[in-house]
C-alpha cells in the first residue's frame, strides 16, 4: 500500500450527501478526479461541464453490497466514506450502513491496495452507547480500523451551512411557532462546524501521509449551548419567542411515537445525540493540526435564506 500524497482519483461514497458534496466540489477545485458513488447517481446536482468533461464522475454503489462497492472504488486510489443515515427503514439499519457498509467499503479498499482511507464518522461515536445509532458509529470506527488500519477517522461535531438541515429547521420552528421546544433544558454543548472546513481537512488529510492511521475530532471555533444557538438565530431573525425546557423522557416517547412516520420531525438517534455534548475533547487532534481555520457560524449566517 503506497503512502505517497500523489493521489489523482476519489471515490467519495455518500458523494451526493450535504457534507459528500462539499468535499466533491472542495476535491474537484484541487484538479481530483472524483466519483460520486451513491445509490441514486443520476439525482446528483453537479455542473453538467465537470461531469461531461470527467471531472466528477456520477457512479452507482449500495455500501450494503460489496460488488458494487468494489466496481465504484476500482482504478481510483484513495476513498471517502460520507455516507450517512438518520432514520432507519427496513434493511437500512444503523448497522446495515454504519457497520456493514463500512467495513465493505475498508474490506475493499484493503483487497484492492488503495492508497488511502477517510473515514467520516462524527464526535461521540461510542460502541457501548445505549443508542443504535452512535452505537453503531463506534462499532463502525472499529470495524474500519480492523480492516484498514491506516484509514483516518474524521469526527465531525454538528455541521452548518446555508443548505444545512440543522441550523435551518431550528430557524422553521421558530418561523411557524411562538414556542420554541429546547432538548431538556438547552444546555447540551454543541461546537458547530463549518461543511467547508471538514471538506477541506479530507482534502488535507489526502495530501498528508502522516494523518494515516490517526482520528481527528472537527469542531467550530465557538463552543454554544443548544439554547444559545437558538438565541442567535432568534436575534439574526429578529424573532421574539418563548423557549420552554422539554424533558427528555418526552423527547425520546414524541421521537418513538414519530417513528411511523415517513419522516419523523424528531427521531430516536437526534434525541440521543442531544443528551450528551457534542464538543472536540482536548487530548485529540483537530482541525488545528491539519492547518485549517474554523469559521464562525456568525460569519456564515448571513449566507442563509431565512
Ligand atoms: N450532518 C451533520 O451534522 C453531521 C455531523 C457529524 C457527522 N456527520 C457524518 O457525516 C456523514 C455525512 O452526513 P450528511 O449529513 O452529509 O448525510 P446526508 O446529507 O444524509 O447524505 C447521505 C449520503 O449517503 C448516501 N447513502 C445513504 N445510504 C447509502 C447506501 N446504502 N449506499 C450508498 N450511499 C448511501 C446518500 O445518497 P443516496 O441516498 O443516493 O444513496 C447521500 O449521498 C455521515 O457519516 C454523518 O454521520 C454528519
Amino acid at each position: 500500500m503506497a503512502a505517497g500524497s500523489n493521489i489523482s482519483c476519489v471515490t467519495v461514497f455518500g458523494g451526493s450527501g450535504f457534507l459528500g458534496a462539499e468535499i466533491v466540489r472542495r476535491l474537484s477545485v484541487d484538479g481530483l478526479v472524483t466519483r460520486v458513488a451513491t445509490r441514486h447517481p443520476e439525482n446528483t446536482t453537479f455542473p453538467e461541464r465537470y461531469i461531461q468533461a470527467g471531472g466528477i464522475q456520477p457512479v452507482y454503489a449500495d455500501v450494503r453490497d460489496e460488488t458494487s462497492v468494489a466496481l465504484a472504488m476500482e482504478g481510483c486510489d484513495s476513498v471517502i466514506n460520507a455516507v450517512g443515515l438518520y432514520i432507519e427503514k427496513g434493511s437500512e439499519t444503523f448497522a446495515a450502513v454504519h457497520e456493514l457498509g463500512a467495513l465493505n467499503i475498508a474490506h475493499q479498499a484493503a483487497e484492492l491496495d488503495i492508497d488511502r482511507l477517510v473515514h467520516i464518522s462524527g464526535i461521540g461515536a461510542d460502541l457501548y452507547s445505549g443508542s443504535s445509532y452512535v452505537g453503531a458509529r463506534g462499532k463502525g470506527e472499529l470495524l474500519v480500523r480492523d480492516a484498514f488500519s491506516p484509514a483516518t477517522i474524521l469526527r465531525p461535531s454538528v455541521l452548518f451551512g446555508p443548505s444545512d438541515k440543522f441550523l435551518n429547521t431550528l430557524a422553521k420552528i421558530t418561523d411557524y411557532s411562538p414556542l420554541f421546544p429546547l432538548f431538556g433544558r438547552g444546555e447540551t454543548m454543541l461546537q458547530p462546524v463549518y461543511v467547508a472546513d471538514v471538506a477541506e481537512a479530507a482534502l488535507k488529510v489526502l495530501r498528508n501521509p502522516g494523518s494515516q492511521g490517526k482520528t481527528y475530532e472537527l469542531g467550530g471555533p465557538r463552543v454554544y449551548s443548544y439554547r444559545a444557538l437558538v438565541e442567535l438565530i432568534l436575534s439574526h431573525t429578529g424573532r421574539r419567542r418563548l423557549l420552554l425546557p422539554v424533558p427528555f423522557t418526552v423527547w425520546t416517547s414524541l421521537a418513538t411515537a414519530a417513528s411511523i412516520l415517513p419522516n419523523p420531525p424528531v427521531t430516536r438517534s437526534q434525541v440521543a445525540l442531544m443528551k450528551f455534548d457534542n464538543v472536540v475533547a482536548k487530548s485529540e487532534l483537530s482541525l488545528d493540526d491539519l492547518s485549517v481555520k474554523p469559521t464562525a457560524v456568525e460569519d456564515i449566517l448571513p449566507h442563509y435564506e431565512f
